[in-house]
């Protein structure tokens, strides 16, 4: 027998008893003449004494080293007075060894354990070392928690656990494909799938009225601290229930899952907004409300300033002028240097934003003389007032000012309201859920003149009449709704179009021909025509869900063998080359290898 008990769960009711426990060396300290092992399994640290009494066993034990893989068995007893150690389940006792059995011996680590500053890359070589680490294993045990926790709620409603294929074709998701080349068709390929979208809207046309899947998704995108390659969603499908029914039970769900595994109340109901208010005050699609600053628009107070970077965005139809009040950001104490607002220039730059005008209020009441900027000399008393009584500017705050197109405003001031609140520290609460409703079915693209889907191209429109649908696209709204967590978009989903003539007109405003669409998804066209009831669902990023309830900072951080920035595993060194007789037999032939992706190209956008 390998244990009577885990390491981490000895404790003061063992008192006097013998155990018998496995596990790694944690570390091993020899004490004026008696070995203590901290003895480390999956479930915590326990402290073994060796007794220089048994003096063969004595002599094994000052071998051992880090990380070796030991059974010991002996006496539970306290610890000596003044050695206990309040923090751990076993510290208050320790484990007198009678046996000891070295079962590996082990090389010494890459990395000390218990060395937070250790390199990702080196982390990520040693995966199976790195996740040895205490809090590495309990992010993983949270994230089967969690998906234990979601999967129970999902059986306990009704919802049927449904696989759907790996080797599939493209499912437009906006990001590229992972194609896999197939050897019985040469020269064709499969897609992995971005989503199960399509296959789960036809179980429901197969009357399977509530699907659910932990449901691998693969999608080739630059890559950021909460994106991977590869990832995990909770993928939903319900028949016959209302926008109204989908937000209301996967509410219970999000709700059910943080009380059972944090033991967190969250709000019911969860609060709304439209995109449309999300963009205007936040600059966001999926605002933090926990950080209480907000884009105020001054566009029209400016629109007749000499200051052409105010004016030019002013008076264009795309243009924004925004301000952000950053509360105490010109204070004596606390306030902002003139490094640190060169160092928020530089960041919002990221964004494309060409500068960032600020204005320290010294006096509120003081109108222009209490003011200090170089732009002051540019701004007419009126729209100075103006802007000091719609931000209720007061002294000591400091105005951050961001003019440009309005895509490149919401992108830059929308990130420097995020960063501004973390680093000065106004981010109040722990969790803030918001559904983010009423998005527009489409968004222009000016670079390939063309609508894109907001959502994706099977979401349906508000008016469901789809010639209103072809007439008017910029003024559709959609069935489409995110859940936000924390300014995290943690999931999203909608109702989907269930008539053929509707799904039509969508793609003809996506300028997707009548061909292409046959082509491409001629069989969801068949499907809907053969009585596809009305249906809708959503899908959670699991492992942005779990990284926000472990506090991690990346999604890395909560997968056991996550990619790297530049999407490649440094444990097995994948991808790697094939060899010529597998190409051969797929009827590939390789052109000359090029550059690899720096994965500098991108970290500009990573949060
Ligand atoms: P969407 O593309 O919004 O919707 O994806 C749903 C959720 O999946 C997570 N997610 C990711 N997580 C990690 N890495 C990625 N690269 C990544 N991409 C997305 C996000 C996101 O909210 N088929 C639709 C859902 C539906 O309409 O039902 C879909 O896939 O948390
Ligand atoms: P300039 O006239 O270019 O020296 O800019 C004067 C101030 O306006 C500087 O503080 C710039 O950072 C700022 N600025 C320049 N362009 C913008 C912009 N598009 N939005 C906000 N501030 C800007």
């Amino acid at each position: 027998m390998y244990r009577s008990h885990y390491c981490g769960v000895v404790d003061t009711d063992l008192l006097d008893q013998t155990v018998t426990v496995s596990g790694w060396v944690n570390r091993r300290r020899d004490h004026g003449g008696v070995i203590f092992i901290d003895l480390r399994d999956r479930e915590g640290v326990l402290q073994v004494v060796f007794d220089p009494d048994d003096a063969t066993m004595f002599a094994q034990a000052e071998r051992l080293r880090s990380e070796f893989v030991i059974k010991v068995t002996g006496r539970v007893r306290h610890r000596p007075e003044g050695t206990a150690n309040d923090k751990l389940r076993t510290g208050q006792i320790e484990v007198l060894a009678t046996e000891l059995d070295v079962l590996n011996v082990a090389k010494t680590p890459p990395f000390p354990l218990d060395d937070d500053e250790t390199g990702e890359d080196v982390r990520l070589k040693y995966r199976y070392i790195d996740l040895r680490r205490p809090e590495m294993a309990e992010r993983l045990r949270l994230r089967a928690q969690v998906a234990s926790a979601l999967r129970r709620f999902m059986d306990d409603n009704g919802f049927l656990d449904i696989e759907t294929p790996i080797l599939t074709r493209s499912t437009p998701e906006g990001a590229r494909d992972y194609l896999v080349p197939s050897r019985t068709y040469p020269g064709e390929f499969f897609a992995l799938p971005q989503s199960p979208q399509l296959f789960k809207q036809l179980l429901m046309v197969a009357g399977m009225d509530r699907y659910y899947q932990f449901a691998r998704c693969f999608r080739d995108e630059d890559l950021r601290a909460d994106r991977q390659p590869e990832f995990t969603q909770l993928d939903i499908e319900t028949s016959f229930q209302s926008m109204e029914e989908i937000l209301e039970i996967n509410e219970q769900m999000i709700r059910s899952v943080f009380k059972a595994t944090l033991d967190v109340e969250l709000p019911e109901p969860f609060p709304r907004m439209a995109y449309a208010e999300a963009m205007q005050r936040f600059g966001s699609d999926k605002p933090d409300l926990r950080i209480d600053m907000e884009l105020v628009e001054i566009a029209d107070l400016v629109a007749d300033a000499e200051f052409k970077v105010f004016s030019g965005p002013a008076k264009s139809d795309d243009g924004r002028v925004v301000v952000l009040r950053v509360p105490g950001g010109a204070a004596e104490q606390g306030g902002l240097t003139r490094k640190q607002i060169d160092d928020y220039t530089a960041y919002v730059g990221r964004y494309g934003a060409k500068g960032l005008a600020y204005v320290k209020v010294n006096d509120a009441a003081a109108g222009r003389d209490g003011l200090q900027s170089p732009i002051l000399k540019f701004l007419s008393d009126e729209a100075i007032a103006g802007v000091l009584e719609r931000t209720a500017a007061e002294s000591g705050d400091l105005l951050f000012f961001g003019a440009d197109k309005a895509a490149v405003v919401n992108d830059a001031m929308g990130a420097l309201r995020v960063k501004l609140g973390h680093d000065m520290g106004r981010v109040e609460g722990d969790w803030s859920p918001l559904w983010v409703v009423d998005w527009p079915m489409f968004e222009w693209d000016g670079r390939d003149n063309r609508w894109q889907a907001l959502h994706h191209p099977f979401t349906a429109p508000v008016n469901q009449d789809p010639e209103a649908l072809k007439n008017n696209p910029g003024e559709a709204l959609s069935q489409a709704y995110d859940l936000v967590l924390n300014g995290v978009e943690v999931g999203g989903g909608s109702l989907r179009i269930h008539s053929p003539a509707l799904q039509s007109a969508a793609f003809d405003v996506l300028g997707i021909s009548e061909d292409e669409a046959r082509e491409k998804f001629g069989f969801l066209l068949d499907a809907l025509a053969y009585g596809a009831p009305p249906h809708g669902g959503i899908a959670y990023g699991l492992d942005r869900l779990v990284m926000l309830m472990a506090g991690a900072s990346s999604i890395r951080d909560v997968i056991a063998f996550p990619k790297t920035q530049s999407a490649s595993c440094l444990l097995t060194e994948a991808p790697g080359d094939a060899a010529p007789a597998q190409l051969r037999e797929l009827g590939i032939k390789l052109r000359a290898k090029p550059a690899p992706a720096d994965p500098a190209d991108n970290e500009t956008q990573a949060q």
